[in-house]
């Protein structure tokens, strides 16, 4: 039994004192004890030695106490166990040196045996889950197919993803093939982490809102509700769309058991596109954990009023920035476990 279950308790849509909080990449560079461990070891042996691993994942819960761990690891783990070279260059960010680009490219791709080509992480959610002593609960993660094939076919970060887009626009074939085995593979890989331990996964769809709505649905909403509706009778499913405000309505007719928003979207717009019936999480602007302590309080209990206290989970709507101040994240975390409502 896990001690704090907020969380868990939100994802099911039951009443609670108050919201849950947690942070998307809680574990990062504005933690010193990070950036300590950053210096000695590169970005994927980080991922790859469990010890490290766990360590990185309950340091954010030390400091600040939040009410979900989220394993430390990446999205491009899945791409490499997939026979896709990547590297992390510094002060570039991910980088793929033989970007897909054809047909020919995707038949090289495999769906691999995960837990050969992805142990390493299970024994990272086993050792994790040991760290953690059932304090709070551990979420377990990948991206969403389109947000892989974006990198694998891009080679890097982008701005618009023009290449990843014109593969799917000029060889649709070739790309549904690679997100019929991006799915696959995902959908394995999280089965195995719920065997390890994670108590709830979340879909990372980064770059869906890049796609029109009508292309979202062909080339990602349609792949991550086979992940949603496999992994659903097992674990509660987050689906965090960034950008995909769009699409709220329809993802609402899922079997998710939330869904995660950005600060693009109010939370009366939010609840009334999803039908006031599933949990949201989100959706602070991680810039504004730049505004003065006083400030992010009072808007963290703004946001929270305007959400409602049940079937919400609190959280930004995109990752932390490494130069967020720590004490600016201790004042996001304690606005939620201070909140009183209006
Ligand atoms: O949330 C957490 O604390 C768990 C850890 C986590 C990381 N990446 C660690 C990480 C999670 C959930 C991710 C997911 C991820 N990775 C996403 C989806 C979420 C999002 O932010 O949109 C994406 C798109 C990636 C791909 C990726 N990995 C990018 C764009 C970068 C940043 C590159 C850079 O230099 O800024 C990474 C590297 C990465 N992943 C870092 C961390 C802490 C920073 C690099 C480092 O520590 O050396």
């Amino acid at each position: 039994m896990i001690k704090n279950d907020l969380f868990l308790r939100a994802l099911k849509g039951e009443p609670v004192e108050r919201p849950p909080v947690w942070m998307m990449r809680q574990a990062g560079r504005y933690l010193p004890e990070f950036m300590a461990i950053r210096e000695k070891y590169d970005f994927f042996t980080r991922c790859q030695t469990p010890e490290l691993a766990s360590e990185i994942t309950v340091q954010p819960i030390r400091r600040y106490g939040m009410d979900a761990a989220i394993l430390f690891s990446d999205i491009l783990v899945v791409p490499q166990a997939m026979n896709i070279q990547v590297e992390m260059k510094p002060g570039v960010g991910p980088w793929l040196p033989e970007p897909i680009r054809s047909q020919k490219d995707v038949d090289r791709v495999v769906v691999p045996d995960v837990t050969q080509a992805l142990g390493y992480v299970m024994e990272a959610v086993k050792a994790t889950k040991e760290l953690l002593c059932d304090e709070v609960p551990l979420i377990g993660f990948a991206g969403s197919p389109w947000t892989i094939l974006c990198y694998c076919v891009q080679g890097q970060g982008s701005k618009n993803f023009d290449k990843a887009k014109e593969f799917c626009f000029t060889q649709p074939l070739a790309a549904h093939t690679l997100l019929q085995k991006i799915t696959d593979t995902t959908i394995a890989y999280l089965k195995e982490k719920v065997a390890a331990g994670v108590n709830a996964v979340q879909i990372f769809d980064s770059w869906g809102g890049m796609l029109s709505p009508e292309d979202y649905q062909e080339f990602s909403w349609k792949y991550i509700q086979q992940i949603i509706d496999t992994l659903t009778p097992l674990v509660p499913v987050i689906a965090f769309g960034k950008g995909c405000w769009f699409a709220l309505e329809e993802m609402a007719k899922s079997k998710a058991a939330a869904l995660g928003v950005d600060w693009t979207v109010s939370p009366k717009v939010a609840r009334e596109l999803t039908g006031h019936s599933i949990t949201l999480q989100g959706n602070f602007d991680p810039v504004r954990l730049l505004s003065p302590p006083a400030v992010i309080k009072e808007m963290v209990t703004r946001m929270i009023d305007d959400f409602g206290k049940d079937r919400y989970i609190v959280n930004l709507g995109h990752g932390i920035l490494p130069h967020v101040p720590t004490d600016h994240a201790k004042a996001f975390i304690d606005a939620v476990k201070d909140y009183a409502p209006a």
